[in-house]
């Protein structure tokens, strides 16, 4: 099953994704970011940014929806992301880091994803974010 990312469907991924922004736990950087992913299976999973006392334990926004989203039971083996949109609560650019994008491409290198530079909304794949990607 196979969900496509309408405008419509866009905007609901966007919305989701600045609520999730405004539950960011973020006392660190002050840099709150929220996620929102779609499933091929048409189900929408948020996550925010848990930040950490001691810094390298922070989590991001894009890898909470997914460790969310697997444990929720909404992303396995044969469901996808289709698209996932990530914005910074104050509209400042932001794109996944590296290591989220490693860890978005276990569930779908041709995903959409949405995101903001300079407060223009953007659009791009996953694959072009991180090409040559590591699969097992
Ligand atoms: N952050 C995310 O949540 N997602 C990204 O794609 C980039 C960075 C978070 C991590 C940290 O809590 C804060 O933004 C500043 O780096």
């Amino acid at each position: 099953m196979t969900t496509k990312l309408t405008p419509d469907v866009a905007q609901t991924l966007w919305q989701a994704a600045e609520g999730a922004a405004a539950l960011a736990y973020a006392p660190y950087s002050d840099f709150q970011v929220g996620a929102a992913l779609l499933t091929s299976a048409g189900e929408i999973v948020t996550g925010c940014n848990v930040e950490n006392a001691s810094y390298g334990l922070t989590n991001c926004a894009e890898r909470t929806a997914v460790f969310r989203a697997v444990t929720e039971g909404k992303l396995s083996h044969g469901v996808s992301i289709e698209a996932i949109a990530v914005v910074n609560r104050d509209h400042q650019s932001c794109t996944p880091c590296g290591a989220c994008r490693q860890v978005l491409s276990e569930f779908g290198l041709a995903a959409i994803v949405l995101y903001e530079r300079d407060g223009v909304r953007k659009q791009t794949t996953l694959s072009a974010l991180l090409p040559e990607s590591f699969q097992l």
